[in-house]
């Protein structure tokens, strides 16, 4: 009989038998068992790589090539979390109803000047807008101050987390190891925040931060952080998840950036007949269909009847619309209604800005289909192009 070896399975092999020769595990069975299980968990991860098996003449999914996984050092970082898994608590899987047993208030003691500087770097920070104001105090008495200088680390990939971190000032660089090698890619400008990944989903940091100025951070400490904030955190990337990872305009972006994504959505409920969007308004937001159906509807002016609203299609749970307005610029092109109750997801136009550039391109795509649409509908051309 004739065996093919698949590609990835030797590397693969060959990494777990060094992890083997180096730890010596007296129960060979667990190790494997948490060896692999650490081993997709570091996939399933923010920039993590699907090591996949490839027989040959078969894509590979995900788009890997080969020479993705194969350049991979062995797995340090998996070692190290095994280590400490086996010394510590069977690692603090987050249970979002579970009450947190370590409720210590932590206070910091600061200056009005700190006070009024913290109150402004938090004040665009989405992980902290539905806090009430008692958790906000709370959260704001146990921040403290960490200067920086350039090129200092502010957090090592692969490193346990300790801190997350509200920008007051300071520029940073993102750094991503993709094949053993640091890969930049992004920076923070003054503002924004990081670190929350390796809190909230209790696995090594997923990047390195590095100062490239002068700057100053707000940090939070673990256990405040996961205590108060994460709750809500966890629950509101969970909730958009699914909805997010099946908008096709939105595989365009790394996982994370679907995250933050998902952090700046906000639901809203309308029911049956209510308008969402009035042709001719001015645009400051785009929508996800979250549950329901949503029906677009407009007028023509250059229709026999240039007041008589057509409905031009319907979008369903995944669909996304109010975006044209965004890309070009213009006045909504139609009105959108709600279809019995319906949900929405709601995306302002700045995260727009910030966080759906790399989609716009794709966005754009949509005009001349939108254009066919109602030439077809109304027998007459309306054009929807840029206005600059
Ligand atoms: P954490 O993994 O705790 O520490 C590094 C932080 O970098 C991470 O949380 C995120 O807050 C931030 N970060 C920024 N860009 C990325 C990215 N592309 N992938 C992973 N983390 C990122
Ligand atoms: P916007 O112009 O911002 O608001 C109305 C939305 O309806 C529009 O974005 C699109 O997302 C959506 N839409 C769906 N089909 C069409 C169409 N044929 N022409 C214009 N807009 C459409």
């Amino acid at each position: 009989m004739n065996f093919e070896i698949p590609t990835g399975l030797t590397d693969l092999l060959q990494d777990f038998t060094v992890a083997v020769l180096r730890e010596r595990p007296d129960d060979l069975v667990s190790f494997a068992a948490d060896y692999f299980n650490n081993l997709r968990e570091r996939e399933d991860r923010p920039g993590g790589q699907k090591r996949g098996v490839k027989f040959d003449g078969e894509p590979m999914e995900n788009g890997s090539d080969d020479d993705d996984i194969l350049d991979e050092p062995p797995p340090k970082r998996i070692l190290d979390s095994y280590k400490r898994r086996r010394q510590s608590v069977c690692a603090e899987r987050y249970d979002p109803d579970a009450d947190d047993e370590d409720d210590k208030k932590v206070v910091h003691p600061k200056s009005d000047g700190q006070r009024t500087r913290l109150a402004q770097a938090v004040g665009n920070i989405l992980l902290f807008k539905s806090l009430d104001p008692e958790q906000m105090q709370e959260v704001l008495d146990a921040m403290f101050e960490r200067k920086v200088t350039p090129d200092e680390h502010v957090i090592d990939q692969g490193d346990d987390g300790d801190n997350f971190y509200v920008i007051d000032s300071g520029t940073y660089n993102i750094f991503v190891k993709i094949d053993g090698t640091d890969k930049h890619v992004g920076s923070y400008d003054n503002t924004g925040s990081f670190g929350e990944l390796a809190l909230m989903y209790n696995t090594p940091r997923a990047a390195t931060i590095v100062a490239t100025s002068d700057g100053s951070l707000w940090a939070l400490d673990r256990q405040t952080f996961r205590r108060i904030l994460l709750k809500n955190a966890y629950k509101k990337r969970k909730m958009f998840e699914n909805l997010l990872d099946n908008v096709p305009m939105l595989k365009t972006l790394e996982q994370y950036e679907r995250m933050k994504v998902a952090d700046a959505l906000m639901t809203q409920i309308f029911e049956d007949g209510e308008v969402i969007i009035r042709q001719g308004d001015s645009a400051d937001c785009m929508y996800f269909v979250e549950d329901g159906v949503v029906r677009i509807a407009m007028k023509n002016k250059n229709a026999d009847d240039p007041d008589k609203e057509l409905e031009v299609t319907r979008c369903k749970q995944g669909d996304y619309f109010g975006e044209l307005a965004l890309v070009t610029n213009n006045p909504r092109a139609a009105s959108a209604y709600a279809v019995g109750k319906t949900k929405v997801a709601r995306l302002d136009v700045h995260a727009f800005e910030r966080l759906l550039g790399p989609c716009k391109e794709l966005m754009k795509r949509n005009i001349e289909l939108y254009e066919e649409q109602i030439h077809e509908i109304f027998g007459s051309k309306l054009q929807l192009q840029e206005t600059q």
